[in-house]
């Protein structure tokens, strides 16, 4: 039986394109090799990098990616170390990667998660509110400052307050730093992170790190000196977990996870929903639904509002149509296996490519346009509408992620009229490690609603 297909085309073209034009590169591979090829991208060194793109085959991949067929390496996601660090749950491998997410998933789900509904409406009310009429936004911003301080709240139980404020500001000029597909070269080659001097790229990285962690060393000392058992957000829980032998995380071990969660969970959610804001502006078919489903809610109740159908088409559509993560993370192969009718040996890198499954003729036809109206035409298996990966790697944040996006866009499509000002069709882009936009989302706020009603029982 014959191998993956494998990319015929040095590396240093494959590497150039991957980073300068990823879905250039992902969907010309797609239509010469199909459903599985192999990859030669920078970071392969450790093994033949091999996009699957297939969702039966994904599946596969993802069920059984506990150590047997196939292990989940932390240390292959090493590209993300020097914004990160090692000791987090990106990094981390096997039994350590286990209980951390034991420990970090509960804040992120069920119960503890209601309790930010609230917080989060209350936050996008501010952020719409300090928006003047007949100001135009790049929405990126107004996006980011939301995320931002919820999962500010939701890791540290608070988001406002000078240091919060520091933090805020120096997070945001750090991924700045890498905002354009040029700029995002210095993730994939560690040469460029160098330091040359506060006016090199590495120097201002390296700048933006030290005051960073000064902020972060500074909360974890006070929060050591003043526990307070009643806190439920992460660094308390953090800072209260102990291994068998009693010994508890070290300042950097806690550091690293906060800067992970930090990073993790907001420029993701802040991406996407700034294509969930493009979207609904540039196709009024689209908007005038979802107000009218919105204008429809007749009550104060959040959880009617989570399970408005349309406004979760919108939601699915936005992350189908811009999946913000192109791949999972990689899944290491420990024995020989037949996939796709290939060979596949021990050793072998694979990655469910998350992008190119979402453009699927067979699943979503006319893939290039956004039709909200599938997810409420057809059910898709979590192989094949996989914004957030699987597996035991699974996006921890997925659940706040998408509770995060109904409630800010509910509340800011309530409470502004908005109108999209970009000229030209705005296209998906390399930003860093995500997929974002290829030139910023300009909105203008042109009044206030006035038949908006309270959404989560907060009367206006
Ligand atoms: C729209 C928003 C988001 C998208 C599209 C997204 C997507 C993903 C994907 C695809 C993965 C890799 C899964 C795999 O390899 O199977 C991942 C992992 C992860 N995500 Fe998210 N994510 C989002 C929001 C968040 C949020 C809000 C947090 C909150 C903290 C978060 C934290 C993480 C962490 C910590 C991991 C690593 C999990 C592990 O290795 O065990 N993400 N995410």
């Amino acid at each position: 039986m014959p191998t993956a297909p494998i990319v015929t085309k040095p590396m240093f073209l494959q590497t150039g394109q991957w980073i300068l034009d990823p879905v250039g590169y992902m969907q010309t591979q797609f239509e010469q090799y199909g459903d599985i090829f192999q990859a030669a991208v920078a970071w392969t060194s450790n093994g033949p990098l091999v996009f699957v793109n297939e969702p039966k085959a994904v599946q596969y991949m993802l069920t059984h990616d506990t150590g047997k067929e196939f292990t989940a390496p932390g240390d292959l996601n090493a590209i993300l170390e020097p914004l990160i660090g090692r000791q987090n749950l990106i990094l981390l491998n096997g039994q350590q990667h286990r209980q951390r997410r034991q420990l970090v998933m509960p804040p992120f789900h069920g119960e503890r998660l209601k309790a930010y509904g609230q917080i989060i409406q209350q936050i996008a009310q501010e952020a719409i509110a300090q928006w003047p009429i007949d100001e135009q936004r790049n929405v990126r911003t107004v996006m980011q400052k939301i995320t931002m301080r919820v999962i500010l709240q939701v890791v540290f139980g608070l988001h406002q307050g000078e240091r919060y404020g520091q933090l805020e500001r120096l997070l945001s000029l750090r991924m700045e730093m890498t905002d354009t597909p040029l700029a995002s070269a210095i993730i994939f080659m560690p040469w460029l992170q160098k330091d040359f001097g506060a006016w090199s790229p590495g120097g201002r990285i390296q700048r933006l790190a030290e005051e960073t962690d000064a902020l972060l060393f500074a909360e974890i000392q006070d929060r050591r000196a003043n526990p307070d058992p009643a806190r439920i957000d992460i660094l308390s829980l953090l800072l209260a977990a102990k291994d068998e032998d009693g010994n508890g995380l070290s300042d950097q071990d806690l550091r690293d996870e906060l800067m992970t969660l930090l990073v993790a969970g907001h420029e993701t959610t802040a991406t996407a929903l700034t294509w969930a804001m493009y979207w609904i502006h540039a196709l009024p078919k689209v908007k005038q639904k979802l107000l009218a489903e919105l204008d429809g809610l007749d009550s104060g109740d959040l959880s009617q509002l989570l399970q408005l159908p349309y406004l979760n088409a919108v939601c699915n559509e936005t992350l189908r149509i811009n999946p913000v993560a192109m791949l999972t993370f990689p899944r290491q192969l420990q024995v020989p296996l037949e996939l796709c009718g290939y060979q596949l040996e021990p050793g072998m890198l694979l990655m469910g490519c998350i992008y190119l499954i979402h453009q699927r003729e067979d699943l979503y036809p006319e893939p290039l346009q956004f039709r909200p109206e599938r997810f409420l035409e057809r059910q898709f298996s979590p192989y094949e509408f996989m914004p957030f990966g699987g597996g035991v790697r699974r996006c921890v944040g997925y659940a706040l992620a998408q509770y995060e996006m109904k409630i800010a866009l509910a509340t800011l499509l309530t409470q502004a009229d908005m109108t999209l000002m970009n000229q030209r069709p705005v296209q998906p882009a390399r930003r860093g490690v995500t997929l974002g936009q290829n030139q910023p989302v300009q909105i203008k706020k042109i009044g206030t609603r006035t038949r908006a009603k309270s959404l989560i029982g907060v009367s206006r």
